[in-house]
């Protein structure tokens, strides 16, 4: 059955927990799909874990809606969430409905996520009036790591922890349905998940929240380049695909690849190929 804003509701009511993983292609999201993933989040660390950038700043509306699409086509129950890239969204509320409004009518989402509490909370209430679902997205907030200076967690002390409840609670009121907590201490998250009636997504937010989002490059050790604490490698495909592509050139360059198994068949039969080279070049 499609997972819808519905769905992620019940879940939270009932305790049982919300899962969200990355996603970028069709044959993944076709795999997560039947594996029984909840949702599919079309992240804009694409730019980073797909197209090689240092960071997120860069991706493009284009990016993700070329990527949402593929996942679209190949999540048949998942909820499929769009990213908003940076700029998108924090130049004005119209841009920002706009944008949200082409992740569903072009990349085929069923939600759209923008990174912001307080200040971003007006282009949540807008995006939601115009009946597209959104996931809020606070805590460690990787379009703004200019700001933070890093990727640094966020919310410890007493300070910043009260702010983030603030911003909880202000997505909460502008109409976000979920909202994801990155990189916040546990018990700061958990004291969020009791403070609110939407469900709360953890990354790196301890296990009290009602469901958890990770990079399926990271929890398949496929991205070598960035190495977070709240990353737990669930299987080595990175070391499978390692594996896999050394066989392919020691295989083919002795000759064992491709055997008569992984080849055609003339109709005419084997020798065709030797009985052509052997006619006078006139009659080929
Ligand atoms: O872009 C992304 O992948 C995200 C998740 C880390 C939540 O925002």
């Amino acid at each position: 059955m499609k997972n819808t804003v519905d769905t992620f509701r019940r879940q939270k009511e009932r305790g049982d927990k919300i899962t969200m993983l990355t996603c970028y292609d069709y044959s993944t999201a076709k795999l997560m799909d039947e594996a029984g993933i909840n949702s599919l989040l079309v992240g804009d660390s694409l730019g980073m874990v797909m197209l090689g950038y240092p960071d997120t700043l860069s991706v493009t509306m284009e990016d993700i809606i070329h990527h949402t699409k593929a996942v679209s086509r190949g999540a048949q129950n998942a909820l499929v969430v769009g990213d908003m890239p940076f700029m998108s969204y924090q130049v004005s509320v119209d841009r920002a409905v706009e944008n949200a409004g082409r992740l569903i009518k072009e990349g085929g989402a069923q939600a759209v996520k923008l990174e912001g509490g307080v200040t971003v909370a007006e282009q949540i209430r807008a995006i939601s009036r115009a009946s597209v679902p959104v996931v809020a997205h606070i805590g460690l907030t990787p379009q703004s790591i200019n700001a933070f200076g890093g990727f640094k967690v966020q919310g410890k002390s007493i300070e910043a922890a009260r702010a983030l409840v603030e911003d909880a609670r202000a997505v909460e009121e502008a109409g976000a349905f979920a909202v994801v907590l990155e990189a916040v201490p546990a018990s700061v998250a958990e004291a969020i998940t009791k403070a609110l009636l939407i469900p709360t997504i953890g990354i790196g937010a301890g296990r009290h929240c009602d469901g958890q989002v990770l990079v399926y490059q990271d929890m398949l050790d496929l991205f070598g380049n960035l190495k977070p604490k709240f990353v737990k490698v669930f299987g080595d495909a990175g070391g499978v695909m390692r594996a896999a592509f050394a066989s392919y050139i020691e295989e083919t360059k002795s000759g064992a690849f491709p055997s008569e198994e992984h080849s055609f068949i003339a109709d005419a039969g084997a020798d065709i190929g030797a009985e052509i080279l052997a006619e006078p070049e006139s009659d080929r």
